[in-house]
Order: structure tokens, then C-alpha cells, then sequence
């Protein structure tokens, strides 16, 4: 083996000196040459946001030729990412990105990581424990009181709402409801009427939209937790011809819903950062053994009909 390794070694020294001079551009170092394995454990690549979240995390990535960047996917379960994390631990990672799927099961992975001496950065949503290194995020509550504002503007404070919610382990759902209740509270003629859960996805959506609309013969307001799901609800509201009869918002910033909001089919959504690029950009930062902030917050910006014309989404 040894034997075998030092012939390679002496045939590459010979290939590259009876080489050509190499070609201008940035070098890529072999596979051997790169410096740090990042394991980004991703709760899931189901959804327009998951998708462009990896491939924006990829292309900053690839700015780096000094890191290799392997991407899990926990496929939408809590035990797939629990075990994408033990599996990175085994492989020891240099730096562990982490989007968890709920909170409370992906906490003592997280720790366990940090304790073994893995740098690791939380990002989108959150955990129970701040053993880690750095939160890279959006403030979602911030985004509720937005939404909360935004409904109670259009509704001239008074109204009857349907909120559907994301998953209900997972913070981002926690915080978008906190925020968002907080400001219809102020307004004593704007009502909560029906709220559930629909994970986060389009389908189960457009059952907890029909069964409002069953259920209430007048809706004012949708506010739904991400666009997928506000896409979900005009869907159901459009089958029966209700659609013109309320407002509705969702979060995100998907291009989808951006097109929807332009042509006057949905109201308004936020646009919810992923913070991928910055979580490279900080991991570097991290494994050159500079010090970085244990919050890093994102911001975001609300798309309607007549603003952030020139936001076109993903
Ligand atoms: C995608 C997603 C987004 C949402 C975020 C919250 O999986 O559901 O739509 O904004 O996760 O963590």
C-alpha cells in the first residue's frame, strides 16, 4: 500500500512537470486538498424554500474549494435527522450546520456534537439548548407582528381570520403565532375563528381550508405560516368560488406566491432569509478559529401588490 501511494506520488510529479504550464483561473484543489468536511444536516428537501436554501448553500460552497460540503437529508422525519447527526458526529465533521425539523429531538444531538468539540451553527429554527456555536436566522416573531399589522390594516381592525399553522415542534410556528396574536389581541373586532396545522405543505392545507370553509360561511382573512400552505388555501377557496371573499398572506417569498400576489391572487408574504450563505461565510470564520456572534439576525422584507416590486422570489 505504502509501495503503491509513493509510485502515485512519483507519476503525479512526473505528470505535472512534463506538463503543460496550467491554464489561468481559480485552481481547484484535488480532493485531498481540501481542508474541512461541513455536514449540513437539512430537516427535509421537500419544499421550494429547502431546495433553494441547499442550492444557494452549494454555490457559496463552491467559493471555497478549501471545503467539502455534504448536504443529509432528514427527509421530514425527526429520527432520519436525528441519525443524519449522530452519523456526522461518527464521520467527526469539522463544522455541523444544522436546520432542525422540531426542536426538542434534534436538541441533545445538537449538544452531543458541540460537546464532542464540533463547531456547529443552527439555522431557520431553532433548539432548546445553546450549546452550540451560532444562530443564524430571521426573527419570526417580528414577521407575526408584521402579519398581525398587515391583516389588521386590510380588515380596517375587523374581521374574522384563519390561521394555518407549520409544524407545531418546530419554533419558527411557535413564534409566528406569538407574534402575530399579539397584535390581533389589540383589536377586540378581529377574531381567530379556526387554527390547525398543516405542516408546513400545500396539500394538507387545502384540507384545513375546506374544512373552514365548511365550517364559516364568511372568512375575512388566511394567514398562513408559509406561502405553500396561502397557496394551498386559495386553491380551496377558489374550488368553491370563495376566493374573492377574503385576503390572504403567507411567509416565505416563494416565487410562486410572489407571481400569485402580483396577479391579485394572494395579498402579501414576507420574505423569510435562509441564511445559507451566511452560514458558510461564518463557518469559514469559525474554522480559521475566528470568534463570531452567537446570534446572527436576518431581515426581512414584505412583498404586497405595490411593494418590493423588484423582488421576484425563488
Ligand atoms: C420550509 C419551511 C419554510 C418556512 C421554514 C420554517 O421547510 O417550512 O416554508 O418558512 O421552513 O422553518
Amino acid at each position: 500500500m505504502k509501495k503503491l501511494l509513493i509510485v502515485c506520488i512519483f507519476l503525479a510529479g512526473f505528470v505535472a512537470c512534463k506538463g503543460k504550464e496550467p491554464a489561468p483561473g481559480p485552481v481547484q484543489p484535488a480532493e485531498g486538498a481540501k481542508k474541512w468536511v461541513v455536514g449540513f444536516s437539512q430537516c427535509t428537501f421537500e419544499d421550494p424554500w429547502r431546495i433553494n436554501m441547499n442550492r444557494e448553500m452549494e454555490d457559496e460552497a463552491t467559493k471555497h474549494p478549501e471545503l467539502k460540503l455534504i448536504i443529509a437529508n432528514g427527509e421530514n422525519k425527526n429520527a432520519k435527522q436525528v441519525a443524519d447527526v449522530e452519523n456526522f458526529i461518527v464521520k467527526q465533521v469539522d463544522l455541523l450546520i444544522i436546520s432542525p425539523r422540531e426542536a426538542a429531538p434534534l436538541t441533545p444531538g445538537v449538544e452531543k456534537a458541540f460537546a464532542a468539540g464540533i463547531p456547529v451553527i443552527v439555522l431557520d429554527r431553532a433548539i432548546q439548548s445553546d450549546q452550540f456555536t451560532c444562530f443564524i436566522g430571521a426573527s419570526n416573531l417580528a414577521i407575526g407582528e408584521a402579519a398581525g399589522k398587515y391583516v389588521a390594516e386590510k380588515l380596517g381592525g375587523r374581521g374574522k381570520i384563519v390561521e394555518i399553522e407549520g409544524i407545531l415542534g418546530a419554533t419558527p410556528t411557535q413564534e409566528r403565532r406569538d407574534g402575530f396574536h399579539k397584535v390581533i389581541a389589540q383589536y377586540p373586532t378581529l377574531e381567530v375563528i379556526y387554527q390547525q396545522p398543516a405542516d408546513y405543505k400545500r396539500s394538507p392545507a387545502i384540507q384545513v381550508m375546506q374544512n373552514a370553509l365548511s365550517a364559516f360561511p364568511r372568512i375575512d382573512a388566511v394567514y398562513a405560516h408559509n406561502d405553500e400552505m396561502a397557496i394551498g388555501a386559495y386553491l380551496a377557496a377558489k374550488a368553491v368560488g370563495r376566493e374573492k371573499e377574503m385576503i390572504l398572506v403567507g411567509i416565505d417569498g416563494q416565487g410562486e406566491a410572489v407571481k400569485m400576489i402580483r396577479e391579485g391572487l394572494l395579498s402579501a408574504t414576507f420574505v423569510y432569509p435562509n441564511g445559507s450563505r451566511e452560514a458558510i461565510q461564518y463557518g469559514i470564520k469559525v474554522l480559521k478559529g475566528e470568534s463570531i456572534p452567537k446570534k446572527i439576525m436576518l431581515e426581512t422584507v414584505r412583498v404586497t401588490k405595490d411593494e418590493a416590486l423588484d423582488y421576484q422570489g425563488f
